[in-house]
Order: structure tokens, then C-alpha cells, then sequence
């Protein structure tokens, strides 16, 4: 059994420390500084808290973070600060440069880095989703976290490879989901969306169906996936590949922001209506 504390559950979060209890670990999350809804998001999945994060890091020999991107590098200098030395797994979708930024600062306190990504789902399900580990210990970790619902697997590779892959595998699903909603919204704007519709029909028509479902799946999160796509275009830019793409891609989710956490998900026409107004409202 390993103590592990995860910062901090989240959507995807929770499942992740679910996944590791079911595996046999003892684990908890740091209650300080986070809202009702992570708070209650925890106690409905059975986690035991604790109240601050030097307390999450006494408590653990291995610290996940599982948070926004943006928030990656500042949760990893409270731990240093915290003073935490076992290992930490910083398991966000940030670029492979972010990953040594990570490592280098937990560091400074002892603790010995692990780079991590996740793809898919909320792992509530077996063979949903993925978390990925790179760096010195991530076969004998992957082999100790299996055992839940998340599936734990070690890639060759130093720190940073896990994030080339999220970068990688992230920047043509959100990037393309990016692409066809700002497409579709120029053609609205135009008044040729019906006649675009017509012409995919005839020869793409696997489009049009994706137009709702990626308005809403990606409308509620699209806040976050800001400094996602961000992270990928440098990671893009520091490979000499062009990352404009994907600062492209940061601009269209950032007129999206207003939907953050939205239930029910935004409709087509008020994701085109804020792509096409860049984000200010009527009102
Ligand atoms: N959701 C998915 O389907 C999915 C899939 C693949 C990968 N991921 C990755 O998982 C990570 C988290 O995603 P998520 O879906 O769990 O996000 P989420 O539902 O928005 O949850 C984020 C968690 O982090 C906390 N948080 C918010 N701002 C923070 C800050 N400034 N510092 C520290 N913690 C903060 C939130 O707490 P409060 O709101 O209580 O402050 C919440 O508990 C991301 O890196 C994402 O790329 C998610």
C-alpha cells in the first residue's frame, strides 16, 4: 500500500484517487483552498481529506497533481515550499518544457519528479483512460497503481515524454474541434452554413454530425483548455514545428470561456454566437 495525497480532484481528479484506492492505496486530498463542489465531488467518491497541504504532503509518498494547466507550475512551487521529498507526479496536460519547469521545482524541497498525462474519460470505467508515466520510476510505479479503473502505463522516455504524448494526441482532438467550430461560425457569419452543410454532406459527411457534440463537449471546459492549447503550440515551437495552430486554437476556446462548468452544455448556435462576437455577450 502506498500513502498517496492528489491534488486535487477534480472531474478527472476524483477518479483518479478513486482508482488508486481501489487499487489498495491509502488515499486522501488537501481540502485547503478548494471550493463546495471539489469538496463535495470528493466525499461522493468515499475520499478522506485532509486540511491543509503541508498535511498532504506528510501524509504522502507519492503526490499527484491532477489540476488546470495553468495552474501546474504554482501547485508544484506550494509543494516545494510545503517541503514535500517522496515522489511527485505531475500528471496535467502541460508541454514537455512545463514537465522540466515541474521537475526542477520539487526538486529544490527532495522529491524526485515523474511526469504523467492522462487521456480519456474520467476514469469511472475500465479501459476508458490512460495515464501515462515517463521518467526513472515509472515501470515500477505503473505496476503499483494499477488495479482500479484507470489504466497505469510506463512509456520510454525521460520527464517530458508523457506531456510530448498528451500534447501530441490533445492537439488534434481539442485543436480539431477547435477548427470546425471556427470554420462553421465563419460560414454562418457569411450565410453560407446551409450551403456548407449541403456540400459536407456530399463529401464529408461524417461533419455535420460532430457539430453539436463537440459544441457541447468542449463548450464547458473550453476555459481551461486555453492554456492547453497554449502549452502545446510551445511545445510545437520548441520541436521548430509552427505552433500558430494551436495560439489559433487558445483564442477560439478563450471566446468560449463564458460557458464554464455550464449544465446543461451550450447549444450549437450559442457556441457560434460567441465565436462570432469573440466571446462578449449581447447583454
Ligand atoms: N476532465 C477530463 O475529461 C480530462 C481528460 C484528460 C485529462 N484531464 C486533465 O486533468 C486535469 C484536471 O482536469 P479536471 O477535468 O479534473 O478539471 P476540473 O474538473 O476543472 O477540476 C480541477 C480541480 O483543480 C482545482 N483547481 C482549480 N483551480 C486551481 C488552482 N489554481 N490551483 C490548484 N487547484 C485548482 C479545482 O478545485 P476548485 O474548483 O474547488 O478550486 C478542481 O478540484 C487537467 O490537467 C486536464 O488536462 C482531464
Amino acid at each position: 500500500m502506498t500513502a498517496i495525497t492528489v491534488l486535487h480532484p477534480g472531474a478527472m481528479g476524483v477518479s483518479v484517487a478513486a482508482s488508486f484506492a481501489i487499487a489498495g492505496h491509502d488515499v486522501r486530498w488537501v481540502a485547503q483552498g478548494r471550493t463546495r463542489a471539489t469538496a463535495d465531488r470528493a466525499a461522493a467518491a468515499g475520499l478522506e481529506s485532509v486540511a491543509t497541504l503541508v498535511e498532504g504532503c506528510e501524509h504522502a509518498d507519492l503526490l499527484v497533481s491532477v489540476c488546470p494547466p495553468a495552474a501546474a507550475v504554482d501547485v508544484a512551487r506550494s509543494v516545494a515550499i510545503s517541503g514535500f521529498s517522496g515522489t511527485y507526479l505531475d500528471a496535467n496536460a502541460i508541454s514537455p518544457g512545463t514537465a522540466l519547469e515541474v521537475a526542477s521545482i520539487v526538486a529544490a524541497s527532495g522529491a524526485t519528479a515523474l511526469d504523467g498525462s492522462i487521456i480519456g474519460q474520467p476514469a469511472h470505467q475500465c479501459d476508458t483512460t490512460r495515464l501515462y508515466l515517463s521518467g526513472s520510476a515509472a515501470t515500477v510505479l505503473a505496476d503499483d497503481l494499477n488495479g482500479g479503473p484507470l489504466s497505469v502505463l510506463a512509456i520510454d522516455g525521460k520527464i517530458g515524454a508523457a506531456s510530448a504524448l498528451k500534447m501530441a494526441y490533445a492537439g488534434w482532438t481539442k485543436g480539431s474541434s477547435a477548427l470546425l467550430l471556427a470554420l462553421f461560425a465563419f460560414a454562418s457569419e457569411m450565410g453560407v452554413d446551409d450551403a456548407l452543410l449541403a456540400e459536407w454532406g456530399l463529401s464529408q459527411p461524417q461533419l455535420p454530425d460532430q457539430l453539436e457534440a463537440r459544441a457541447a463537449g468542449v463548450g464547458p471546459k473550453a476555459w481551461r483548455f486555453v492554456a492547453e492549447m497554449e502549452e502545446i503550440a510551445s511545445s510545437l515551437r520548441a520541436a521548430g514545428i509552427s505552433g500558430g495552430f494551436h495560439d489559433g486554437a487558445a483564442e477560439t476556446y478563450a471566446a468560449l470561456a463564458r460557458f464554464k462548468d455550464a449544465s446543461p452544455p451550450p447549444e450549437l448556435a450559442a457556441v457560434l454566437e460567441a465565436l462570432r462576437t469573440g466571446g462578449a455577450t449581447s447583454e
